[in-house]
Formats: structure tokens, C-alpha cells, sequence
């Protein structure tokens, strides 16, 4: 069979590719191995799909890693989790790819190691303009909606700016992800059909696209996929068919 990757329109790749990595748990379960070698087997995916996405011209690929809500995993887990982390933050894969690395999420939660990886890594890695990856970690929707609205609450208080003259511009450039376009696709591996506090401001119009394939053997392929499922639909922002093929 002919790849997706041939009948991609190449005009027409999103500018934002926004991914929820699940399914490292149960790819492991299913072969007789502990959780924690599904993280590590899904480390390989995080290498093989950040280098189609930078062939294909994908601007930003923001990938879900741990999430608020996953702080609530057992201390073992989320531990093996900071150490592969730390690890794997490889600066090899960003300079072989002219990639630049940026992370969204609660920064002061974390190991200082960590911390102090991810910031050394963004400085590293900033001059890079081929592609953005941007990692969440101890990211979610509401944490970052939350940290918004008290940081536009004090600015009123202040008289820096007024009620009134807060629009949705005004909160997308306050959020942690303002430096980035909307994702115009949202991908969930893994078979849950739930968005889990990823990116919930962003997504308000965003096309969405799950696949059971678990994150560990979610292959180039299956990206392609993705991205051509993606441009067979006819994206229509509350206007009706008519109106948008006619300004095509
Ligand atoms: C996704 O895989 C990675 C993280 C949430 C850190 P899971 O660990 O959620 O895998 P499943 O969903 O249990 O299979
Ligand atoms: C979402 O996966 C978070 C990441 C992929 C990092 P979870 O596995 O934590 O989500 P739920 O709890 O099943 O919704
Ligand atoms: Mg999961």
C-alpha cells in the first residue's frame, strides 16, 4: 500500500501538531513488563515523531508528558518518570534537527535537576527555527487557566489594565503556551476519548484524532495518517459549508 506521507498535501501541513502520548502502561502490561518500560519504550516514539514532524515542516509539536493530575501516581512511577526526564533530554536531538525546546507547565513542582536541564536545554536550543517541540510537564488546562486569571486579577488591582479591556487575545497572550498558534490538530493515542486537561483553551477549535495504537508503537506512519485524516475535513469555525468553500 502507498504511504499516507504520499498524499499529504504538502501545502496544507498544520502549523501546530498538539499530542497526548497515552498507552506506555498498558503496551508494557500486555507484554509481561513493569510500567515504567513502556515510559522508556515511548521515549524512541518522542525521537522517531519530532524528526517526521520537523520533515514534514510542522511548526510547533507540543507533546503531553505528565500532567498535573499524574503527580497522583505512585511515588515509584513518578519518580522512574523525573529520571527518564532527565535522562533523555538529549540536546543531540535538537541540534542534529535545528529543533528549538521549550517546556510548558508548573516549573517550581519539579526535581531542580530537572529544572535545571529544561532551562539550560531552552537557552541551548533557542536560536533553532525549523521546529519547536514544546514538552508539558506538570501541565494542565486548569492550573494554567487558574495561574492566568490571578495573574490578570493582580494586573487590575495594580491599575496596569482595565476589566474591560480584557478580550480573548488579552488571555491567550497570558497563558503559558502565548508564544504558539492554536494547535490546528490534536492527536490522543492510547484509545481514551478524553482530552485530560490538555491544552482546553487552545482546543476550542482544534480537530481532534484518536487511535488505539498505544504511544510506544505509534510510528511515522501512523502520524501521516493523522495529518491527511486531518485534511479531509472541512474546518468551519461556526460558519456554514457554503461560506467557507466560497472563500477558498
Ligand atoms: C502515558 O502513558 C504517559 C503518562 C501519562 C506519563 P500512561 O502511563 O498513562 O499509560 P496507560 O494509559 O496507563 O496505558
Ligand atoms: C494524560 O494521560 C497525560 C499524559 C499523556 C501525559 P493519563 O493517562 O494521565 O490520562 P487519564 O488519567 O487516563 O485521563
Ligand atoms: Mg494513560
Amino acid at each position: 500500500m502507498e504511504s499516507y506521507k504520499e498524499l499529504i498535501d504538502k501545502e496544507r501541513i498544520p502549523h501546530h501538531v498538539a499530542i497526548i502520548m497515552d498507552g506506555n502502561g498498558r503496551w508494557a502490561k500486555a507484554k509481561g513488563m513493569h510500567r515504567t518500560m513502556g515510559h522508556q519504550a515511548g521515549v524512541a516514539t518522542v525521537k522517531e515523531i519530532t524528526e517526521a514532524a520537523t520533515r514534514l515542516g510542522i511548526d510547533y509539536l507540543t507533546l503531553y508528558t505528565f500532567s498535573t493530575e499524574n503527580w497522583k501516581r505512585p511515588a515509584e512511577e513518578v519518580s522512574a518518570l523525573m529520571g527518564l526526564i532527565f535522562s533523555e533530554l538529549e540536546e543531540e536531538l535538537f541540534t542534529k534537527n535545528q529543533v528549538r525546546f521549550r517546556m510548558i507547565g508548573d516549573y517550581d513542582r519539579l526535581p531542580s535537576n530537572v529544572q535545571q536541564k529544561m532551562r539550560e536545554l531552552e537557552d541551548h536550543t533557542k536560536h533553532f527555527t525549523r521546529m519547536t517541540v514544546v514538552i508539558a510537564i506538570s501541565y494542565s488546562s486548569r492550573w494554567e487557566i487558574t495561574h492566568t486569571v490571578k495573574e490578570l486579577a493582580t494586573a487590575v488591582k495594580e491599575g496596569k489594565i482595565q476589566p474591560e479591556d480584557i478580550t480573548e487575545e488579552t488571555i491567550s497572550s497570558h497563558l503559558n503556551t502565548q508564544f504558539m498558534p492554536d494547535p490546528e490538530l490534536m492527536i490522543r493515542t492510547g484509545g481514551e476519548l478524553r482530552l485530560s486537561n490538555y491544552l482546553m483553551w487552545q482546543c476550542a477549535y482544534s480537530e481532534l484524532y484518536f487511535c488505539d495504537t498505544f504511544w510506544p508503537d505509534f510510528h511515522e506512519e501512523e502520524l501521516y495518517k493523522a495529518i491527511y485524516d486531518y485534511q479531509q475535513r472541512e474546518r468551519r469555525f461556526g460558519k456554514t459549508s457554503e461560506q467557507v468553500t466560497d472563500n477558498k
